[in-house]
C-alpha cells in the first residue's frame, strides 16, 4: 500500500554494517561491549537499556556526509515499502553534546530528504527534544535551529519516559508552537496514561507516539477516539523493547476497534527487526487483522501526516486507487 511513515528515528535506521563502517572511517572505537552487541544481536530488557546502545551507536555519526547517507540509507529502504511520505524524527542533541554541529546534522538529513524526492518520497524532519536533559538545553537546542527553520515541520519528544513527563517540556512546546511547527510527543509507551494527558494538554501534541497505555484509561480512551488524535504505534519495537510481551497479545487490535486514529510505524528498524511494512505484515499475522484494517490503517496515517489539504487528499486518493486495483 502507499502509505506514510510517521515515526520513525533517522538514528534507528543505522544499520549493523553502516555504524562499523562509519565508526572506521572516522577513525572511532566503538565501545566493545556496543560492539558486541550489535554483532549478536543482544535482547533489550526496556526502552533505557535499548537507548544506551542507539546513543553509543549515533556516535559514530560526525559528518555531513555521514547524516547524508544514514538518509539515503532509509529513503531508499523505505521507497521499496512503497512509503510516499516519510516524517523523520532526528535527536539533534545526541550529536551536539558529541561537538557535532546542529547544521552538519541537519544538512545531511535534509539533503537526503531533498533527493528522496526525486524518487517518489516525499520526506521531511521532525526535531526531537530528548525528555531525559532539561528544559534549558531543550530551549539551547531551539536556538540552534532557527536558522534552519525550513528544513523541519514539527518538533517532538522522545528518550526515556518514565519520570520525564511532558509538563517538563511545556514551555519549550508553546514557544514551538507559537513559532510556527507541528508539535508531536512519545507518550504511554513506558509511561501512564497521564503522561498522554500531559502530551494534548500541556504541549499541544498533535500526534501521539506509540500512546498504547491508553487502554488502561477508558476516559482518556474516549478523548483520544473523539478527537481523533492520530497515534502513531510501533509493534515490532513494543515487542523488542517488552512495552508487550509477544505480538500475538499487541494491543493495536483493540486500539483499532475502539475507534482510535492508528497508523504503524517502525520506529527504530535497525534494532527492532523491521521496516515499516515488516511491521505492517507480521502484525496483520499475529493479529490475524484483514483489509479493511490495512486500508484504515494507511488511509490514518496518510491523514495525520503534516501536509496540506489538497497534498493529503492526492496521497488518499493514491491509497484509494490501489485498494481499488484489488477490486
Ligand atoms: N528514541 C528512539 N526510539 C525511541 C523510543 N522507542 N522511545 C523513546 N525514545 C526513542
Ligand atoms: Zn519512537
Amino acid at each position: 500500500m502507499p502509505k506514510a511513515e510517521l515515526h520513525v528515528h533517522a538514528e534507528g535506521t543505522l544499520e549493523p554494517a553502516m555504524a562499523f563502517a562509519l565508526a572506521e572511517r572516522n577513525g572511532i572505537a566503538l565501545d566493545p561491549g556496543v560492539a558486541d552487541a550489535l554483532r549478536s544481536g543482544r535482547p533489550f530488557s526496556d526502552l533505557q537499556s535499548f537507548l544506551d546502545r542507539y546513543y553509543a551507536c549515533s556516535a559514530v555519526l560526525r559528518t555531513e556526509q555521514d547524516f547524508r547517507d544514514l538518509g539515503r540509507a532509509y529513503l531508499a529502504r523505505a521507497a521499496a515499502d512503497n512509503v510516499v511520505r516519510a516524517e523523520i524524527f532526528f535527536d539533534p542533541q545526541s550529536h551536539t553534546a558529541r561537538g557535532v554541529a546542529f547544521e552538519t546534522v541537519v544538512r545531511g538529513l535534509s539533503g537526503a530528504c531533498a533527493e528522496a524526492r526525486a524518487c517518489g518520497v516525499d520526506a521531511t524532519l521532525i526535531l526531537c527534544f530528548l525528555r531525559h536533559l532539561d528544559e534549558a538545553a531543550a530551549f539551547e537546542t531551539l536556538e540552534q535551529a532557527l536558522p534552519f527553520r525550513d528544513h523541519f515541520v514539527a518538533v517532538g519528544l522522545d528518550s526515556s519516559e518514565r519520570g520525564n513527563p511532558p509538563e517538563k517540556f511545556a514551555r519549550v512546546f508553546a514557544r514551538c508552537r507559537a513559532l510556527g511547527f507541528h508539535a508531536v510527543a512519545h507518550a504511554g509507551e513506558e509511561g501512564p496514561p497521564s503522561y498522554i494527558r500531559g502530551a494534548l494538554d500541556a504541549l499541544g501534541a498533535e500526534r501521539i507516539e506509540h500512546g498504547v497505555a491508553c487502554l488502561e484509561d477508558p476516559a482518556l480512551l474516549a478523548r483520544l477516539r473523539e478527537e481523533r488524535i492520530p497515534i502513531t504505534v510501533c509493534p515490532l519495537s513494543n515487542v523488542r523493547l517488552r512495552v508487550v510481551d509477544v505480538l500475538e497479545r499487541h494491543p493495536v487490535g483493540r486500539m483499532l476497534e475502539a475507534g482510535l486514529k492508528v497508523s504503524l510505524g517502525s520506529d527504530d528498524p535497525a534494532y527492532f527487526g523491521g521496516y515499516v511494512d515488516r511491521n505492517y505484515v507480521d502484525t496483520f499475522g499475529a493479529l490475524a487483522l484483514d483489509g479493511a484494517a490495512a486500508y484504515r490503517m494507511a488511509r490514518n496515517g496518510l491523514e495525520s501526516a503534516f501536509v496540506g489539504p489538497e497534498e493529503r487528499r492526492r496521497l488518499v486518493e493514491r491509497l484509494d486507487a490501489f485498494t481499488d486495483s484489488f477490486r
